[in-house]
């Protein structure tokens, strides 16, 4: 029996409980026999909730490119690592092998230097889906430069936010991006963050579009001529295990976006270790998460995950429905992808569109297919089953955060049996519980409550970047010595959890994270609008759509509520971007409050959800006859 990769349910259920018995052990011998170490640790784990402070396998030293990278080169020099399919299928994929990768990743990161970039230094990464956004993240990891990649599709004010809070000092973008048949100006983009960023010192524009851009002299720099000349072998930069290896933004329920600060030996473990187990990755196989790298699931499983397995992973530019609705089954067909990840969102798009689509193409290279980040109905589950895979391929849901790293529940294809809506059984080394409202863990099987992790995982975020007392406050304050998720679940009776979504005040809309607080901040810069809230409710394809409901200043407001709408979704899409945009907005002229002045969301919520017959006890709200003229005027 290997503790790397489990084959069946009773080798999950000895690896489990060893797991649990013997932490250490467990993650030092998966760490032991399947990386390459300069050093090896001192201590394999040090951890305290309450501070909260976590410290995996410290004393070690190593480079993650070197085990993403140069430690295949000598058995899978020629094996391809990445498979790059643009957007448009004319165009011809890229088969990089792990040997051009590395000449790739060596050359990007002597150009890194030779403009200044030192271990430590940030460095924002704003690009499309293409393969200079892995080289470029493995390259800022081999030299210890730390990346945050912002989405491509947040907007200028989101993107200097971000540049600001950990003080990147430089920025590497591209002169525009595909998606589909629109072209965007991410370089316009760039330019208008940048006015202000006092930190960022250079910009490389990688050449994509070739739109004709603005450079900025002394400022902007071309990257292929630098990739040119730039020698193709960069060694190694030691790194110390806890050493930061990237932050990735993500929404919190108040305030600004929290900078999830993951470091370097735990984050490499946990994501290749899971990688290996929950996808059952077979040298040979091609594995394709349609993730965008500006999320965690692209980081963690198409760059770092796969890369570390010396597996083929797919990097697809494009979107679903371009040139038409079969794209994804075509590029299964075409590149015989045996393990496909996607998000629910996208399955339930595709799933309304004519079966022929699907049908059209042979699948039948698929072993595994995957799905992440929100609850998947049942509906979309039978679907994905039944004509994508055809009811011969397992179908993993995994749960987990950008805060988790990597998976934390999740069946093992071929192992654990499924369930469509559930998550199954928490990995090996992952200790889940739920808590009931009075803070106490509840035991036992066919119980719900609110989801908590009570042993630290080495894929676990160390901090928020700038603001550890956020971080306590946020993850580890709720219940004591416990990491809080913010989601709700159940235990069903043989113990497989069911994740029952966001308990907080963060709206997952199409698979993307979104807190209220940010876009009801963007809301109220409208000079129109005095107050605003926004809720979820529920949407056939996103899952969640968003319901706002505005208080404007002057309720003889002359211009016409149409007007005002698209304006308010315009100012959305500059404070955050398109994603963030309203689908419905109802104008009030107030919102449920209690008497200490805080909006009821529940009774927001349950009127989105055109659930009023319940709502509970008004009668100790501020103003209670407001809820009525909600009610009647709900859209
Ligand atoms: C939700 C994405 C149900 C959950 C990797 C979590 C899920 C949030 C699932 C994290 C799933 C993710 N079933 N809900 N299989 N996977 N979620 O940080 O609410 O973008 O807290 O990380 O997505 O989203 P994030």
């Amino acid at each position: 029996m290997s503790n790397y990769h489990i084959k069946n349910l009773e080798e999950y259920y000895q690896v489990y409980r060893k797991s649990v018995r013997d932490p250490e052990s467990f993650w030092a011998e998966i760490a032991e026999e399947h990386f390459v170490w300069r050093k090896p640790w001192d201590k394999v784990l040090e951890w305290n909730f309450s501070t909260p402070e976590v410290k995996w396998f410290e004393g070690a030293q190593l480079n993650i490119t070197e085990n993403c990278i140069d430690r295949h080169l000598a058995t899978k020099g020629d094996k391809t690592a990445i498979i790059f399919e643009p957007n448009d299928p004319s165009e011809k994929a890229q088969h990089i092998s792990y040997k051009e990768l590395h000449e790739k990743v060596c050359a990007f990161a002597n150009v890194l230097k030779d403009q200044g970039v030192k271990k430590g230094d940030r460095v924002c990464i704003y690009l499309p889906m293409i393969p200079e956004l892995a080289t470029s993240i493995l390259a800022c990891a081999r030299i210890g430069a730390i990346h945050t990649v912002v989405f491509a599709g947040f907007s200028a004010t989101a993107l200097s936010t971000r540049i600001n809070d950990c003080e990147c000092n430089m920025v590497i973008t591209s002169d525009g991006s595909f998606r589909g048949t629109k072209t965007i100006d991410l370089k316009g983009i760039v330019d208008e963050a940048l006015e202000s960023t006092p930190t960022i010192k250079s910009v490389l524009v990688v050449k994509r579009t070739k739109a004709d851009i603005n450079m900025k002299s002394v400022r902007d720099h071309w990257l292929q001529p630098l990739l040119d000349k730039a020698d193709k072998d960069c060694p190694i930069e030691i790194m110390d295990a806890e050493d930061p290896l990237f932050i990735l933004y993500t929404s919190g329920s108040t305030g600004k976006p929290k900078g999830m600060m993951h470091t370097t030996a735990g984050y490499m473990v946990y994501t290749a270790y899971t990688f290996k187990n929950v996808f059952q990755y077979k040298n040979g196989d091609v594995y394709w998460c349609t993730a965008d790298i500006g999320w965690v699931t692209g980081h963690s499983y198409i760059v770092y995950g796969p890369l570390a397995n010396g597996a083929t992973t797919i990097l697809f530019e494009g979107v679903p429905n371009h040139p038409d609705f079969g794209r994804f089954w075509d590029i299964i067909e075409k590149h015989k992808v045996n393990q496909f990840y996607t998000a629910p969102t996208a399955i339930r798009a595709l799933a309304k569109e004519k079966l022929d689509y699907v049908e059209n193409h042979d699948l039948s290279s698929l072993k595994v297919l995957g799905t992440v980040g929100e609850p998947i109905n049942e509906e979309a589950w039978h679907w994905y089953n039944d004509n994508v895979g055809k009811k011969m391929s397992p179908i993993v849901d995994t749960w987990w955060q950008t805060e988790t790293g990597g998976i934390m529940i999740s069946p093992i294809p071929y192992t654990t049996p499924t369930i469509p809506t559930y998550a199954t059984l928490p990995l090996p080394g992952v200790q889940p519980a739920l808590m009931d409202e009075h803070g106490k863990e509840i035991k036992g099987n066919q119980v719900d409550g609110r989801l908590c992790i009570k042993f630290p995982w080495p894929g676990m975020a160390r901090t928020i970047w700038g603001d550890h007392k956020r971080y306590k406050e946020t993850y580890f304050s709720t219940y004591e010595n416990k990491y809080f998720t913010g989601d709700g679940a159940l235990r069903d009776t043989v113990g497989y959890y069911r994740i029952t979504g966001r308990v907080d005040d963060v709206i997952i809309v199409s698979g993307h994270n979104l807190g209220t607080a940010p876009i009801e901040d963007a809301i109220n810069e409208h000079p129109a609008v005095a107050e605003s809230a926004i809720v979820g409710f529920p949407h056939d394809v996103k899952g969640n759509a968003l319901y706002g409901y505005v208080i404007l200043k002057e309720t003889g407001e002359s211009r016409l509520h149409e007007n005002l709408r698209k304006e308010i979704n315009q100012i959305i899409t500059e404070h955050i971007g398109p994603i963030a945009k309203l689908d419905k907005i109802q104008f009030t002229v107030g919102l449920p409050k209690t008497r200490s002045g805080k909006i009821m969301r529940r009774i927001l919520r349950k009127i989105a959800h055109k659930e009023t017959d319940n709502l509970g006890d008004i009668s100790t709200l501020l103003n209670p006859e407001v809820v009525q003229e909600i009610i009647d005027n709900a859209l």
